[in-house]
């Protein structure tokens, strides 16, 4: 029963990170360099500046992920990457990174999926349980994934249109707030009180997919109209209106689904379940299943970082799943 180090890279958005995990289950080093600052201005990430910092950070961050890990290279059983989706251009430097290592050291490479590392960060808290439905919301992603063993993810919902974490972002913006605006409305939303009447899109019934833009337009127009009629609507008031909605809708669905297909455990993972109002309405409404464990990861480990791929990582190659030197890129891999 021999231990297994395995070294995880993730460059898919605007986080240059590697890190260590062992056995799947023990950070040994999780190191993020943020580019938040140089999209700032531009009130979004932009895929250009993306690469180039990449490039200029990707060699440095896994340096100290080894170093403050305290393994060598040939301590290493694998290597695991994200390989999609994301921005490709962002996307190629780690994999790149992640060959190259592999092929000079004689690794094994893995290619993981981005989605799959956010869920796996939650074993990092807990040991999973089948079958689980884990609730994906992030900037770029917003979807129920049921999971009924190790590496077999089915999406049985997902946005037709913004992910929840890109809505906050929007709505953000047009309220004034800085990028990334989540963590601004969910501060704001806590001194405000939901009294403005914003639509909820439940869309079909039984449907688990979720839709946001009907909601930010809602926000939009209303500013807007309020604007036009020379009058002022408290930024409070909006944004606790705001989260009232998109909280109600993600977690009456999750737990909708967690009856349903009557899972053991449902994880929360992903840049969004950072938010406040998120974590504490659905510990509230999981109240409904006492039998089902609700798993809630740090904040660390929500928003991207490597050692959610070094988790997922290990488990496919424990799997015994490799990927070669012919390992792409994919911005829109399927999960
Ligand atoms: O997972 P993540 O770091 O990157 C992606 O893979 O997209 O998620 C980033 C998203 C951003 O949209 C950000 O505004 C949102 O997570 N976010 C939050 C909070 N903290 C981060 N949204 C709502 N409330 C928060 N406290
Ligand atoms: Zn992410």
């Amino acid at each position: 029963n021999e231990d297994v180090y395995v070294l995880g890279i993730e460059t898919s958005c605007d986080e240059t990170a590697a890190a260590v995990v062992k056995n799947g289950r023990e950070v040994l080093s999780n190191v993020v360099a943020s580019q938040m600052e140089s999209h700032r201005r531009f009130g979004g990430v932009v895929p250009e500046i993306a690469s180039r910092h990449h490039v200029e950070q990707i060699t440095l961050v896994i340096e100290e992920a080894m170093q403050q890990a305290g393994v060598s290279f040939a301590g290493l059983d694998a290597v695991a990457v994200t390989a999609g989706p994301g921005l490709v251009g962002a996307l190629l430097v780690g994999v790149n990174a992640a060959k190259a290592l592999a092929f000079a050291h004689g690794l094994p490479l893995i290619g993981v999926h981005h989605i799959a590392g956010h869920i796996y960060a939650n074993q990092l808290v807990a040991e999973m349980k089948f079958p689980l439905l884990a609730l994906v919301v992030s900037g770029g992603h917003t979807e129920l994934v049921f999971m009924k063993e190790h590496g077999n993810f089915a999406v049985i919902g997902e946005t037709r249109d913004d992910a929840a974490g890109e809505a906050y972002d929007k709505v953000a913006r047009a309220l004034g707030l800085p990028y990334p605006g989540g963590p601004h409305i969910d501060r704001l939303a806590h001194e405000g009180e939901p009294v403005i009447d914003l639509p909820r899109a439940w869309l079909e019934e039984g449907s688990y997919d979720f839709s946001f833009s009907g909601l930010k337009s809602a926000v939009l127009n209303a500013l807007h109209n309020a604007k036009q009629r020379g009058e002022e609507i408290d930024p409070r008031q909006m944004a606790a209106s705001f989260q009232a909605s998109v909280v109600d809708v993600l977690v009456t669905k999750t737990v909708q689904a967690a009856k349903e297909y009557r899972v053991r455990q449902v994880l929360l993972a992903g840049g969004v379940a950072a938010n406040r109002g998120l974590r504490a309405a659905l510990q509230d409404k999981m109240k409904e299943l006492p039998d089902v464990e609700l798993v809630i990861p740090p904040l660390s480990l929500c928003t991207d970082n490597a050692a959610m791929i070094a988790v997922a990582g290990t488990v496919l190659y424990q799997q015994g799943k490799r990927a070669d030197l012919a390992l792409n890129a994919n911005p829109s891999l399927p999960l």
